[in-house]
């Protein structure tokens, strides 16, 4: 009898392994430069494309995810400065299967790019958006209407060129947040700056902080924020507007920032204040190449940054560190101590041109998104140790790009 029981409830317990590993399929987005969306449909190792979408412009260029309302945001990066020419930003409702459904779109200045949702009072959100080849920042208040006007528009000016041609105007790449959600910084990979906003809660305004210049000829593209997460603080600031006193957050504890820049090859490392003035300032600690020995390939450039804890992970495009000239993906370890990073390894992107890359929640899984292959690779990551691991998966997402031009995978993200 007791036997039996236990027989029924080992089996019983197998059963349960069993369903949570044929657990609900994930889903993941891609943007190709064709002009398509796709749904991904990730199980176990089968992985295909569900859903293709003609959407979000010509250039369907990245996209960023609310899961709490399940609306996806698109940029497309049509046009430029010349004002006369725009780009778009699309809407969607996310249904459970990953499927999209289009919501509003309205047009955008040119170029845009990455873009990031902030909250302000009473949960209203808003969404800012970096334009490359336009030049500026833009921001729209949510839920996207169809034409939807933009809330405010900051356009970025350079007396001189940069050190290459790539930096012939100001090209903001991305836009993020501050741990505390109270700073939007936009790293400009034309001018070697960072534009730093403080966020006005009430009205979703930016107000331009004093911005941080970048070494001339780094070309500064994507940053992560680190904090030890022991949350944040009411934080009172002399106001410049008016108001004696303007009430903000601050950390409790350590903030720092990475940040990689595409043409200096390098990655910085900086610790973060905040000041009393209502802005943050940035020191830095560290430059280091993100590479093997510490120099980058000829022509190889890094492009995006992701962390988990004191995990960190940079792309590198065209480095051809494997066979078949295959990408790189680098992974650095911070110090705790003194959060410094240095180099821990070097594991194949399974493909040419890795532009994005995501992490998903669990923390044992990446999605690569390798641009001039348009493929998509799932690769193993250990919760322990980090590192990554084998290819779990790989998709052909529209047809390959040419390296160097506006062709190919554009962005992959997860739906979580
Ligand atoms: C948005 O603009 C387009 C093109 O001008 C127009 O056809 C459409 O009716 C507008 N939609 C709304 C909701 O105003
Ligand atoms: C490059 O990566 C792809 C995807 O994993 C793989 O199919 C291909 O064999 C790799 N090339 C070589 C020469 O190993």
């Amino acid at each position: 009898m007791h036997l039996l029981n236990h027989l029924l409830w080992t089996l019983s317990a197998a059963a349960i392994t069993t369903t949570a590993a044929l657990a609900a399929p994930s889903h993941l987005w891609a943007t190709h430069y064709n002009g398509n969306v796709y749904t991904l449909t990730l199980s176990g190792d089968a992985f295909s494309v569900t859903d293709t979408r003609k959407t979000c412009g010509d250039l369907p260029s990245w996209l960023t995810f609310d899961s709490h309302t399940r609306t996806l945001y698109c940029s497309d990066e049509s046009g430029t400065s010349d004002p006369s020419t725009h780009g778009s930003l699309t809407a969607y409702h996310a249904a459970a299967d990953g499927v999209l459904h289009e919501l509003a779109t309205t047009e955008t200045i040119g170029g845009g790019v990455n873009s990031v949702i902030y909250e302000g009072d009473n949960r209203k959100k808003f969404i800012a958006i970096a334009h490359y080849e336009g030049s500026a920042v833009s921001t729209f208040a949510l839920p996207l209407h169809d034409n939807a006007s933009t809330q405010q528009a900051f356009h970025f000016h350079m007396k001189h060129p940069g050190a290459v041609s790539q930096q012939d105007a100001p090209h903001p790449h991305e836009v993020f947040l501050d741990p505390t959600g109270t700073f939007l910084i936009s790293p400009d990979l034309g001018m070697d700056v960072l534009h730093v906003y403080a966020i006005n809660s009430a009205t979703g305004h930016l107000s331009s902080c004093p911005s941080v210049k970048i070494q001339f000829g780094s070309g500064p593209r994507h940053g992560v924020f680190w904090t030890d997460g022991t949350g944040k603080e009411p934080w009172w600031v002399s106001a410049g507007d008016g108001d004696a006193q303007r009430h903000m957050w601050a950390p409790v504890g350590k903030t720092m920032m990475y940040l990689v820049n595409e043409i200096g090859g390098t990655m910085m490392v900086f610790d973060v204040a905040y000041s009393r003035s209502g802005c943050i300032s940035f020191y830095k600690k560290q430059t280091l190449v993100p590479y093997t020995n510490g120099e980058m390939p000829e022509g190889a450039t890094p492009a995006e940054i992701r962390e988990i804890g004191n995990a960190f992970y940079v792309s590198i495009r065209s480095d051809g560190g494997f066979p078949g000239k295959n990408d790189s993906m680098v992974m650095l370890d911070r110090s705790p101590r003194s959060g410094l990073v240095s180099l821990r390894n070097k594991t194949p992107a399974h493909g040419k041109v890795p532009r994005t890359f995501a992490i998903n929640r669990a923390g044992d899984l990446v999605a690569i998104g390798n641009q001039a292959s348009a493929t998509v690779a799932i690769v193993r990551r250990d919760r322990e140790s980090g590192i990554l691991g084998e290819q779990v998966a790989i998709l052909q997402v529209g047809e390959p790009g040419k390296v160097g031009t506006t062709e190919g995978l554009s962005s992959v993200i997860w739906d979580e």
